[in-house]
């Protein structure tokens, strides 16, 4: 995908499996949360959650590390903190479910990844975890659930790393033409193809 024109903090946020143990200052911490918030939301409910932990409470880092799959933790466990972004599937205004909530949530991360990234702060979502774990330990109710679990912190050197998993973050993920998912008129006739009929 050609990306000249892309915003360079779109450009530069990648998920890396190497994460530096060293604090994120808590300003920085609750900008990200912040940028999280300004997300749009359908009906502005703003139905994003998310509980946080850091390195520096060891013993809930610990539990929160447990939440991942093994193929996760191994890398995850050196970052600093771990965000687990929630969704409240409810209408706050009739308690009936909210299809968008899902939607919304990933948009708030999404201003959560590029914040973080305009800091040289890095997050890697995860969706290899225990949904379960995770609502039994915060005690979340029915109607919250969780959507991602996320690594973050400053980038590292791999050095604590299996081999295969540092080798990950030598190349960044390639990504589909801008043809193959933008269509113009109908899905039949996909759009900006150098070939394509103007
Ligand atoms: C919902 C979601 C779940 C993901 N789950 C995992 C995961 O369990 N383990 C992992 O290593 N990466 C996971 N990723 C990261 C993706 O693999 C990554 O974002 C994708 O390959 C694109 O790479 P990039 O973020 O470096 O551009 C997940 C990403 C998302 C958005």
């Amino acid at each position: 995908m050609k990306t000249e024109l892309t915003l360079e903090i779109i450009r530069e946020r990648w998920s890396p499996y190497s994460f530096s143990p060293l604090p994120v200052e808590e300003f920085r911490i609750k900008a990200m949360f912040e940028a999280a918030g300004h997300a749009p939301s359908s009906r502005n409910e703003q139905p994003w959650l998310f509980v946080y932990t850091t390195r520096e409470d060891e013993k809930v880092f610990e539990a929160y590390l447990d939440f991942l799959e093994e193929s996760n933790r191994i890398w995850a466990r050196n970052a600093y903190g771990l965000i687990v972004a929630l969704a409240r599937t409810t209408h706050a205004y009739n308690g009936k479910p909210n299809r968008f909530a899902l939607y919304d949530t990933g948009m708030a991360v999404a201003n959560l990844l590029l914040q973080a990234i305009s800091f040289d702060i890095y997050i890697h979502q995860m969706g290899g975890y225990s949904p379960e774990k995770v609502s039994s330990y915060l005690g979340l109710g029915s109607d919250i659930v969780p959507v991602t679990v996320m690594a973050m912190g400053y980038l590292g050197d791999g050095s604590s790393l299996p081999a295969e998993v540092a080798r990950k973050d030598e190349q960044r993920r390639p990504r589909k033409q801008v043809f193959e998912i933008v269509s113009r008129n109908s899905l039949s006739r996909q759009a900006f193809r150098e070939d394509s009929d103007k």
